[in-house]
């Protein structure tokens, strides 16, 4: 079932790609490949490590390289505590309209947001699968 709706998802996120290219992607320094676009199968280590990198550099510029707020607010476990994982994805992917939190989804698979947002749930230094 988990696959299924995994697939679905993931095939509702393609078809959605095709109106998102006019929006302007804050950083290119991670890209999606069709491989990791198209299938659902499980980040490998190395994307895992891109997208921990990510996290660090690109939401760190704002969220502070600790994740201990600057410009966004704090994302440690703490401050998280009650927010649904799929909440933070869709934040992640989407971004907060009217504010400076800007949408990942040019860069992120819906996958690798869900991934992130388990990540921050649970603190980057606890990472799993
Ligand atoms: C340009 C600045 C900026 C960058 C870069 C940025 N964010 Fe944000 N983010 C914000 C701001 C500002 C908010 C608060 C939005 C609001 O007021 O609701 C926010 C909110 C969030 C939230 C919701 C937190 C909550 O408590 O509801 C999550 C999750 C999040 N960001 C994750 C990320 C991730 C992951 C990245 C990197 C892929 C990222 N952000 C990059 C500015 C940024």
């Amino acid at each position: 079932m988990k696959n299924i709706a995994l697939l679905l998802t993931s095939f509702c996120f393609i078809a959605s790609l095709n109106f998102n290219s006019a929006i302007a992607a804050p950083s290119k320094s991670v890209k999606k490949t069709a491989e990791q676009t198209t299938s659902s199968t499980a980040l490998t280590k190395q994307r895992k490590n891109d997208l921990l990198h990510l996290v660090k550099q690109d939401c760190g510029s704002c969220h502070g390289m600790t994740l201990k707020g600057g410009l966004g607010p704090a994302l440690l476990p703490a401050d998280l505590v009650n927010k649904p994982e799929y909440f933070l994805t869709i934040t992640i992917l989407e971004g907060r309209p009217g504010t400076a939190m800007p949408p990942w989804k040019d860069i992120l698979s819906e996958q690798e947001a869900q991934w992130i947002a388990a990540q921050l749930l649970q603190g980057l230094d606890n990472e799993q699968d």
